[in-house]
């Protein structure tokens, strides 16, 4: 039996296949390979993923529900790690499109795969993001999340709706995981960690938005792939809702100013820093209550930032160039 891996040349879905695949899984990976970012990188992940025998690809957009029914299929697909989105909360005020297709349109289609296939288990992406305007912190499943300050933001709350609405109309199994800022090797070109980088590297300042007074729950790739595979591994249990939702964070939110100071250490550059405004879209702060994870999920997180920005600088380091 399969695990249908979507997003599998995306960041957090490549990490997972590895996981899956080094654990003896079947994995069928799905990708559009969009240009949001460099597609250099996507191939190079892919690249590691390919040689693995029980590893198959396709290239597919999940929005289109027949292509993706076509591949899986007569595959013997019994759980889904669905991954594949349109991230970025910046880009969504201008591509707002782009998360209509690969997030909503994209969503309804992995339910109505599930349901097709009759998978016993769909653990999906949601995110932070969905907290919004939530002022209450730590961050907890339990607290409203209906102010989204971002269309990025809404559509994983859509996502949570949709799923809880196919979890009782069918009673589909299916565990969403809200992830807090994943940053590490063969990380995501987009986020403010990558870009730091690269700027340093290049000598160029950075942008430090609401002057630096901003704070993420960062955590750590290979903290986030333990918390999806424990989360694929526990199915809501027969006396449980057939759909759960869970932060997976790393519950320490670090200061924008302590991330610009390990890199300017990992590097050894002092970083040019230009403070601007607060931007459209985003939020102060995040810190994720990891309670629940912990408790159903033995999620444990263990990397602090120190570390994990060491081992992201020494992969940087080690690349003769950055993707793209
Ligand atoms: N990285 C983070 O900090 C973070 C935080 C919160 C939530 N998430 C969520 O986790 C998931 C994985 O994020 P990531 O950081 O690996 O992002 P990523 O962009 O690296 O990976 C997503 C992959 O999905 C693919 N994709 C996008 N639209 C598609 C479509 N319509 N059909 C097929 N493939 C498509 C992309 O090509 C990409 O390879 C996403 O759902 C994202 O929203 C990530």
């Amino acid at each position: 039996m399969a695990v249908l891996v979507t997003g599998a040349a995306g960041f957090i879905g490549s990490y997972v296949a590895h996981a899956l695949l080094a654990r003896g899984d079947s994995v069928i990976g799905v990708d559009n390979l969009n240009d949001y970012y460099p597609t250099e990188l996507k191939d190079a992940r892919l690249a590691k993923l390919l040689p693995h025998s029980s590893f198959t690809f396709h290239k597919t957009d999940i929005a289109d529900f027949d292509a993706l029914a076509a591949h899986c299929e007569n595959a013997g697909i019994e759980t889904i790690i669905h991954l594949a989105a349109q991230a970025g909360v910046r880009y969504s005020i201008q591509n707002p499109f782009a998360y209509e297709r690969s997030n909503l349109a994209g969503h309804l289609s992995i339910l109505e795969l599930a349901r097709k296939l009759k998978t016993k288990h769909l653990v999906y992406a949601s995110s932070s993001s969905i907290y919004g305007a939530n002022t209450q912190i730590p961050f907890s499943e339990g607290h409203k999340t209906d102010a989204p300050v971002s269309l990025y933001g809404a559509t994983k709350k859509a996502n949570e709706l949709m799923s809880s609405s196919y979890a009782r109309l069918y009673e589909l199994a299916q565990t969403g995981l809200r992830f807090f800022t994943v940053y590490g090797p063969w990380g995501r070109p987009d986020m403010a960690y990558w870009i730091f980088a690269e700027k340093m590297l290049k000598g160029e300042p950075i942008e430090v938005f609401n002057h630096g007074d901003m704070a993420r729950d960062f955590t750590y790739i290979d903290d986030i792939v333990s918390g999806v595979l424990a989360a694929h591994d526990r199915p809501p249990l027969a006396n449980e809702p057939p759909h759960q939702v869970f932060n997976l964070g790393n519950d320490k939110p670090e200061k924008l100013m302590t991330l610009i100071q390990l890199l300017e250490k990992e590097l050894g550059i002092e970083a040019k820093k230009e403070m601007r405004g607060m931007q459209d879209g985003d939020v102060e702060r995040t810190w994720a209550d990891i309670g629940l994870a912990r408790q159903h999920l033995g999620y444990a997180p263990r990397t602090s930032l120190a570390d994990g920005i060491a081992q992201y600088v020494a992969w940087r380091l080690a690349l003769p160039n950055a993707f793209g």
